[in-house]
Order: structure tokens, then sequence, then C-alpha cells
């Protein structure tokens, strides 16, 4: 008897070491940055030293020391009149011990040391520059000035050495090479997770972002942004949840922070268990590290003794149009779209096809009293199957099945939101909700839940029932609410990335046409930074 509770205590205590220790840990702690960059008032020189001392603080915080790895967002370092060579990974180069030759700019070291004294992984976008005659097998022309210039995610491990750089693939309005052929940006850790990792636009397109997922098999992601968010379907936050849960992976996203401009989101997210924690940021944009305990998923199972926090923190939600630049789905209108009207029949039941795609949905509702002086959303449900662009020539084939608000009962007031002016009170609760859709299967596509609510965050996933059925053809998806939902919400469906399915059908007609909506971009940052 005595020798068995013997063993039960030797367990429990070489369990509680090995949680300790590293190895056996069922949990990493992560820690993504939302970050306000400077962007004018000083001397690019400046501004680069101003940021990578405000790195430097983050790195060296109290709310950082239990993280194992911190991800800092796109664009919030350097900037093109301050560019530096990175070493290759296969190198393995220390930039902080690295003083004598001086190829390296100052920040590059001064964070490798920052990782190296601060013991963690470290995660930051930069602008690279590259010697054109470091590639010799590229037989495009190379600049004037004898470089190739990249925006480039470089990961330093605990040691402050360069272990992966990715160059980002599917670069936007910015003025970037691109490699010959695209990398992967893959990196292993000391406890036992493989990261994958990309940049902002990249998370639309089939490569890297999802092959990383489906032909490399990585169960933890780092997303690093300077994203513009767009209603209803493409909010950041709502974005990374979405990718997340449609793969059921870990997603690790750190995001710029210049809400005026339309820039933030940020959030740490544990595939369909959903957030973990996540931010979308209105006003002037922070500084903030935000942490969270993240389960190590292998072989596609979860570990199931991880404590990880639950949403340790939410800052100002953003409820108003006038604290956040919002872009708005330039195909809104062209749903095959249904305005539902509650004052007549509290319980909908409808099919709707848009070209040869179908959605049924399911509604059922109560009235809620809504006091004087306050508006509320009316909503539609729409289905659509069409292709859609992001400004440059680069597309996607999307089929959607969803219900979103509007705020009146135009169509052209889909997709927009109140301003701080209005008191926003719904005027029904969704008793049920359900969507189904069936999609056609295809080599590269995606099937995500997709949701919002009126604070531009993602539903939780409790909230969250969703199932996707592999018939033979084709996939039929449900999403439904797992309890009635009395807040306000902007939008619930189902979101399905074909990605280029037929990009070769279709290559130089866009190619003159202005650009009207820009996801991710540097452009206002860059037009501050000419000076
Ligand atoms: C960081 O954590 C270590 C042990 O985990 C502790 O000894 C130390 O006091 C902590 N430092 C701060 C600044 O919280
Ligand atoms: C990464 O950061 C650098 C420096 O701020 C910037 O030039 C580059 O454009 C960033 N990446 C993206 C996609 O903006
Ligand atoms: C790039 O070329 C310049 C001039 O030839 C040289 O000084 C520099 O060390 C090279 N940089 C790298 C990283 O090879
Ligand atoms: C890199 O970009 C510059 C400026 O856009 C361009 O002139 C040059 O040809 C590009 N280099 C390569 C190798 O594509
Ligand atoms: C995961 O799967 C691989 C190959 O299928 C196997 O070698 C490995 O031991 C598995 N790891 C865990 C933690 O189960
Ligand atoms: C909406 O559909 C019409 C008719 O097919 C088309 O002319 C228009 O370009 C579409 N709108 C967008 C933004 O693609
Ligand atoms: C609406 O649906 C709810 C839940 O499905 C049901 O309880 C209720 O009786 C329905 N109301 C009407 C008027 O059909
Ligand atoms: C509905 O909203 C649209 C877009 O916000 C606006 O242009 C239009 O005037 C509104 N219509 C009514 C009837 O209020
Ligand atoms: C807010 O919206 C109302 C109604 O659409 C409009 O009249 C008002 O000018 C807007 N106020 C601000 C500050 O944008
Ligand atoms: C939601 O759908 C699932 C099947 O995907 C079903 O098991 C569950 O009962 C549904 N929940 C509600 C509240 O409708």
């Amino acid at each position: 008897m005595k020798d068995i509770f013997k063993i039960i205590l030797i367990l429990i205590v070489c369990r509680k070491l090995a949680l300790c220790n590293g190895a056996g840990k069922s949990y990493y702690t992560a820690g993504v940055v939302e970050f306000l960059p400077t962007i004018a008032g000083m001397s690019s020189a400046d501004i680069v030293n101003e940021h990578l001392e405000a790195y430097v603080r983050i790195i060296k915080s109290a709310e950082a020391n239990d993280t194992d790895i911190i991800v800092f967002p796109e664009g919030t370092l350097n900037n093109a009149l301050q560019t530096t060579y990175v070493p290759a990974a296969h190198e393995k180069v220390v930039p902080c011990l690295n003083v004598t030759g001086m190829v390296y700019a100052d920040f590059l070291m001064q964070l490798s040391c920052a990782a190296r004294t601060a013991r963690k992984y470290l995660v930051i976008n930069l602008t690279e520059k590259e010697n054109c005659t470091a590639v010799a097998q590229d037989t495009r022309s190379c600049a004037a000035n004898g470089l190739n210039v990249y925006n480039t995610n470089v990961v330093f491990d605990r040691e402050g050495c360069v272990i992966s750089r990715y160059r980002k693939v599917h670069i936007y309005v910015e003025q970037k090479n691109t490699t010959l052929e695209p990398e992967y940006g893959i990196f292993e850790t000391d406890f036992g997770v493989r990261f994958g990792h990309f940049i902002c636009f990249d998370i639309l397109f089939y490569t890297p972002a999802e092959e990383l997922v489906v032909r490399y098999g990585i169960k933890d992601i780092i997303f690093t942004s300077m994203f513009y968010s767009e209603l209803p379907f493409l909010t950041a936050v709502q974005l990374q949840q979405s990718w997340a849960w449609g793969n059921d992976v870990n997603v690790l996203a750190a995001g710029a922070s210049l809400p005026v401009a339309g820039v933030t989101g940020t959030g740490i997210y544990a595939g369909v268990q959903g957030d973990l924690v996540s931010v979308m940021v209105g006003g002037v944009g922070i500084r903030k590290l935000y942490v969270s305990q993240v389960p190590i998923i292998s072989n596609k199972t979860l570990t199931n003794d991880y404590e990880y926090k639950q949403k340790t923190e939410t800052s100002m939600p953003i409820v108003a149009s006038d604290e956040l630049t919002l872009l708005k789905d330039p195909q809104i209108e062209n749903f095959t779209s249904l305005l539902l009207d509650f004052t007549t029949q509290q319980n909908i039941t409808q099919t709707l096809c848009n070209n040869d795609f179908c959605c049924r949905f399911d509604i059922a509702t109560q009235s809620i009293d809504t006091p004087a002086e306050t508006v509320y959303y009316k909503y539609r449900i729409g289905a659509f199957k069409g292709q859609r662009t992001y400004q440059k020539n680069e597309w996607s084939d999307i089929q959607i099945c969803a219900l979103y608000a509007c705020k009146n009962e135009s169509v052209a007031s889909c997709a927009e939101i109140f301003n701080s002016t209005a008191v926003v009170k719904p005027n029904i609760a969704f008793k049920s909700l359900q969507i189904v859709g069936d999609f056609m299967k295809a080599d590269k596509l995606l099937i995500m839940p997709n949701t919002l609510d009126g604070s531009l965050l993602s539903l939780s996933a409790e909230t969250l029932g969703w199932h996707v059925i592999d018939q033979r053809e084709h996939y039929t998806a449900h999403m439904n609410l797992t309890r009635p939902y009395c807040d306000s919400l902007l939008t619930f469906g189902i979101y399905a990335n074909y990605y280029d399915r037929s990009a070769t059908t279709r290559t130089a007609s866009y190619s003159n046409t202005t650009p009207t909506v820009l996801l991710c971009t540097l452009a206002l940052v860059l037009l501050v930074w000419r000076f």
C-alpha cells in the first residue's frame, strides 16, 4: 500500500518537474506585441533607435519574464533608409558576437543581444538588403545600387543566433524584391515546437502560408502584420482567428498599431479552441505585450493538461467607425442577399444561391425592447461565389455563406458600422442560428468559420458549433450558435478560400486598374518617412 502511494507521489513530482523543465511540457508561453510605430518628427535613423529602445524595454519587462518567444509586428522597426544585411540560418551567426566585421546594422546586433540576455526566442520584421551578387543564379536585373531589398522576418534563438529568415512572397504595394523561388520560414525550438512564419498579405494565399500547414505539417504559425481591416469578413483579429480555426493550428499574431489608418489586430489563437487573447485597438494605438500559455499540438492531438490563460485581457474595445478606419468588401453588393425582416416573422428558414453555390440558413430570433435614442443593425443573409482581388493582380476564388450587419435597409449600408455619435443596442437576440453550405472539393481549399462581434473581435469558441463533413465530391460545412446570442453581432458565416484556382485564366487584364482596396501596405508609413 505504502509503496503505491510512494510511486504516485514520485509520479506527481516527476510530472511537476517535467512541466518546469521544458522537455515534457504541454504548453509554451508566447508573447505577441501590438506596436505603435513612430512615423514622424524625427530623422529615419532616430526613429529606428526609438523603436529599438521600445523593443528592448518590452523584451526586458516583467510581463515578458515567463515568455519563451516574443513576436513583434511587421513594419515597426527600421525602414527603407535604414536597411541591414541578415545572415542566413545555415550560417549560424550571432550578430551580438559579431562586432569585428560590422556588416550588420547596429539594431540587428542589439536585438540579438536582447534575445541572448533575456534567453528568449525573438521574431522581428525588418527591411533587409542583400548584395545581388549573393544570388548568382538570379538572372533578373539587379537594381542600380547592386542591392535586393526584402521585407523579411528574422528569428533569433535564446543565444541571439539567427535561426530563420523569411522573405515575404506576396509583397503588396511596397517597393521590395522577391526571392527567385518562394522560401518557407520554418524553425525548431528547444521546447519541441516547430514553427512556420509568414507576413501579413501572405495569409490570403496558398504559397507559402497554407502550404506550411498542409505540406509541412506545421502546427504553430507566427504571423507578423500591418493589416488594414475590411468589413465584414476580413478585419484583422477575425481573419487571424478564422484562419487558425479553419486549419486547427496555433497562431501567434503580432499587429502594428495605427488605428487612424485602419491598422490594428493582435492575438494568440489555439485552433478550434479559439482565442487565448485578442485585441483590436481604437484611437491613437498602443505598444503592449500580450502573453498567454499555448497548448502544444502534437500529431494533431491536442494535449489536455496545459493551463493556459484565457482572455487575460481586452483593451478598450472599438465600437465605432471613427476610432478605426475600415475598408469595405468591394464585392458585398454582388452577393445574392436577403434583408431579414424580424417584424413579420421571428424565425426564418431560407436557401440562397449565387451562381451554382447554395447556402441554407435557419434562424430563430426573439425581439428585445430597445431604449429610445438608440440604433440597431439590420441583417442580411447572403451567398457569394466569385473572384476577388486585393488591388494587385493577385486573386482569390471565394465562396461565402453569411449573415452580416447593415446600417439600414440598403445593400450599400452593409459592411459599415455606426460612428460614436450613435448608441447601438441590438433589437433582436438570436435564439438559434445555423448555416449550412456545400463546398466542392479542390486541391487548394480552406473552409473557415468567420465571426465578428460589436467590438470587432470573434465570437468565443464556446459559442460556436462547427462541423465539416467529408462527402464524396464535396464538403458540407455546418456552423451554428451553441447558445442564444444577445450581444451585437456583425458577422456570422462560412468563408471558403479556393485560393488562386482560376489565376491562370485571368492574367494581365487587371493591371491598369486603379487600386481600390489596400489590405496590407506600408504606403502611409513610407509616405511620412520620406523626408
Ligand atoms: C522572472 O522570473 C524569475 C523566475 O522565474 C524570477 O526569479 C524573477 O524575479 C522574475 N523577474 C521579474 C522581473 O519578474
Ligand atoms: C517589415 O519591416 C520593414 C521595416 O519597417 C518594412 O520595410 C517592411 O515593409 C515590413 N514588412 C511589411 C510587409 O511591411
Ligand atoms: C556586400 O558587398 C559589399 C561591397 O562589395 C561588401 O562590403 C559587403 O561586405 C557585402 N555584404 C555581404 C553581407 O556580403
Ligand atoms: C529589385 O527591385 C528593384 C526596384 O523595384 C528592381 O529595379 C530590380 O530589378 C529588382 N531586382 C530583382 C532581382 O528582381
Ligand atoms: C508523431 O508522429 C510521428 C510519426 O507519425 C511519430 O514518430 C512521433 O513519435 C509522434 N509524436 C508524438 C508526440 O506522438
Ligand atoms: C459586381 O458584378 C458586376 C456584374 O457582374 C461586375 O460588373 C462588377 O465588376 C462586380 N463588382 C466587383 C467589385 O467586382
Ligand atoms: C421559432 O423557433 C424557436 C426555436 O427553434 C421555437 O421555439 C419557436 O416556437 C419558433 N417560433 C415560431 C413562431 O415558429
Ligand atoms: C443607408 O446607408 C447608406 C450608406 O451608409 C446611405 O448612403 C443611405 O443614405 C442610407 N439610406 C437611408 C434610407 O437612410
Ligand atoms: C456620425 O453618423 C451620423 C449619421 O450617419 C452623421 O450625421 C454624423 O455626421 C457622423 N458623425 C461623425 C463624427 O462622423
Ligand atoms: C450545432 O450543430 C451541431 C452539429 O454540427 C449539433 O450537434 C448541435 O446540436 C447544434 N447546436 C445547436 C444549438 O443547434
